[in-house]
């Protein structure tokens, strides 16, 4: 079993922890050493039944043996700012996979590093993941789609085939973008909208069609 630790102690942290239980019921995996928080006050709190808070940033960059992160956090400059600032060398970023997630063509499936893929998500031909993109649960993706880095995924999401998407979007719980998409960096899909030409870069889109909004 090979030591691992949450950043992140909320919702979305325990949900990651019941994922770890999901492998390490198929095959003994990772050993969940506890959660990082950045919160002070969860030092040394129990989070559920998972484990022990350890600490925050401080306390991973002095952290002595290898260790595997994952970082289950749904504000994607969270995610980036916070793996700026880990500087310790013992800490490597795994891809977390649920095991019921379908690869239908893994001969052409490309991924890199730091990715979680929650239960549920089924991935089509010649498809392309580049590092710390979370996957949030029963989301799909059809042939020929490229995807960035820093990018997060709400459950049900569903991406029609050769869409490309950059670094740092946010596509919200049940919203769609149909074929042959381009979407850049910072764009925000609401809940339940529906993508239906290139976004601006940085600009938030609901609704459907969804339109670029300002609230
Ligand atoms: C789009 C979103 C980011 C806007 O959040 P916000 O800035 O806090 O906006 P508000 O909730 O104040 O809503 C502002 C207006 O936009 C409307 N609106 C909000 N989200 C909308 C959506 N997804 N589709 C259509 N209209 C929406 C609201 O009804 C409201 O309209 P009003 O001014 O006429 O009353 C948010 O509603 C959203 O969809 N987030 C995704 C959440 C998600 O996926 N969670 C997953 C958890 S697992």
């Amino acid at each position: 079993m090979k030591d691992i630790a949450i950043y992140g102690a909320g919702g979305f942290g325990r949900e990651l922890a019941c994922l770890l239980n999901s492998i390490n019921k198929v095959e003994p995996t990772w050993n969940l050493v506890g959660f990082f928080d950045d919160n002070p006050d969860l030092k040394g709190q129990m989070i559920s039944h998972f484990g022990v808070c350890l600490g925050g940033m401080d306390v991973l960059n002095a952290y002595p043996k290898e260790l595997a992160l994952v970082i289950p956090i749904g504000n994607s400059k969270v995610v980036k700012t916070l793996v700026g600032k880990i500087t310790n060398r013992n800490v490597y970023y795994p891809n977390i996979i649920h095991p019921d997630v379908i690869f239908s063509d893994p001969e052409t499936f490309r991924i890199g590093k730091g990715n979680i893929l929650q239960t549920g998500c089924r991935f089509s031909t010649n498809i392309s993941i580049g590092d710390f993109n979370i996957f949030n649960g029963e989301i799909a993706l059809g042939h020929d789609d490229s995807i960035g880095n820093f990018n997060t995924f709400m459950p049900d999401v569903r991406i029609s085939g050769a869409v490309e998407i950059g670094d740092e979007n946010f596509f919200g719980v049940g919203s769609i973008i149909l074929q042959t998409i381009k979407i850049g960096r910072g764009v925000r899909l609401g809940a339940g909208g529906v993508l239906m030409s290139n976004p601006a870069d940085g600009k938030l889109y609901v609704g459907i069609p969804a339109r670029k909004t300002e609230f």
